[in-house]
């Protein structure tokens, strides 16, 4: 059933290119839909490991199944030699975490446990698994420390903070994390998940596919940008610098990280979340300075996206919260983006596997806007 039409949509804005029963947006409402709930009730009640299997099986899990699948994680968590040499490597050559990540994950095909199962299914569980792993371990390779090995009796949250600091975490900590980990856990067809389908769809192998998806989101249009909003706020220092340095900004020409979306047109319901998730944070640490600063900019900067892009509907999206969120559970703003990618990834994987359930090659096609009738001039004529 091919389609004749010729029209181009820059950036397939509004084009429909897969079917899912995993994620919707509705980007004039507001609304988040992660397979049947609203979002803010996965984020608030779910374990980042049950919102994972609600995914990639479609249901719950009964305490059995929860159990199973959080051994089977535990059992992968630990990162093969070779990953951890590389990882020693890049540290050395001081490579920027989300590249690391990238590389680690491209050795993930090895020493990957079968469970005598689908061998696609024991990557998928290596991947997960070894996600946060990677991102902590270089994270301390890079501080010049040791890295730590995971803990067999915590969770996915709970591990990465531990395997960042070495110290167990508090629960409100581990529940900060995997409200924001299950918030972020999928999102309709954004360009890391598309670029993972276009590649699952070539009947290519799970580990490529993740590999390019972790490509596309480190960029700043994507999941880069958490990072850079907070380096923002801190340049700006006090809410009474914010309207002159934004202002200063957007006359350059400069766009404000965290802001705008391709598909919301008002507040992502993610940022009002993990604002929420923050300010609680925030509270239990007794010191509000930040948390109101970051307040004060978004305000600035909404009206002043107002004042210069008239009618676009520029509003907060969710890396201006999840940097706020990640910074007071005691992340650095470098591990805002692999943080995004640990959550992630389980979104990823399913959308992998529904694309192989009912696959079709991904190939649209391109309009020719070239020369047609070009003449040969011979090397020693031009
Ligand atoms: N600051 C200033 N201007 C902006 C911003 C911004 N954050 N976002 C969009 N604009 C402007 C554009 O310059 C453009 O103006 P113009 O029409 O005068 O040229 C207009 O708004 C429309 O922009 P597009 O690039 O067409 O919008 P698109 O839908 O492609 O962009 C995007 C969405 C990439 C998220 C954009 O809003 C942006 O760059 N935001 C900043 C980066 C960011 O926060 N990324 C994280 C997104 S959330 C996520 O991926 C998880």
């Amino acid at each position: 059933m091919g389609m004749t039409t010729n029209h181009y949509y820059p950036g397939l804005e509004g084009v429909v290119a897969a079917e899912t029963r995993l994620s919707h947006v509705d980007g004039q409402k507001g609304i988040l839909i992660i397979a049947g709930f609203p979002v803010e009730e996965l984020a608030d009640k779910a374990t980042f490991e049950e919102a994972t299997y609600l995914l990639w099986h479609d249901a719950l899990p009964t305490a059995g199944q929860l159990q199973e699948f959080q051994q089977a994680l535990a059992a992968r968590r630990a990162l093969p030699p070779a990953t951890l040499a590389l990882l020693r490597e890049a540290a050395v050559a001081q490579v920027p975490v989300m590249d690391a990540l990238r590389m680690a994950a491209g050795t993930l095909n090895l020493n990957v446990p079968a469970t005598g199962g689908d061998p696609a299914h024991d990557q998928a569980l290596a991947l997960l698994a070894r996600f946060p792993t990677i991102a902590a371990a270089y994270w301390r390779l890079r501080q010049g420390h040791a890295p730590i090995p995971p803990h067999e009796k915590l969770g996915t949250a709970a591990n990465f903070l531990y395997m960042l600091s070495g110290e167990e975490p508090a629960a409100a900590a581990v529940r900060g994390l995997e409200t924001y980990l299950n918030t972020v856990i999928d999102h309709s067809l954004n360009a890391s998940t598309f670029t993972a389908r276009v590649i699952i769809s070539t009947r290519s192998d799970l580990v490529s596919a993740i590999v390019g998806a972790i490509g596309a989101l480190k960029g700043p249009l994507h999941g880069g940008a958490p990072g850079p909003a907070l380096d923002m706020v801190f340049e700006i220092g006090s809410a009474g610098r914010a309207e002159a340095y934004l202002r200063a900004k957007l006359e350059r020409g400069e766009r404000l990280m965290g802001f705008g979306h391709r598909v919301y047109k008002v507040r992502d319901p993610r940022a009002t979340l993990l604002a929420a998730a923050a300010e609680k944070v925030y509270t239990a640490g007794g010191d509000m300075t930040l948390y109101n600063l970051v307040r004060a900019v978004e305000e600035k900067a909404v009206a002043l996206l107002e004042e210069y892009k008239p009618g676009r509907n520029l509003k907060t999206n969710v890396e201006f919260y999840t940097a706020l969120l990640l910074y007071g559970l005691g992340l650095d703003t470098e591990l805002f983006s692999p943080t995004f990618a640990v959550g992630r990834v389980a979104g990823w994987i399913a959308h992998c596997f529904e694309q192989q359930a009912a696959n079709r090659l991904i190939r649209p096609s391109s309009a020719y806007r070239g020369v047609w009738d070009r003449r040969w001039v011979p090397l020693g004529q031009r």
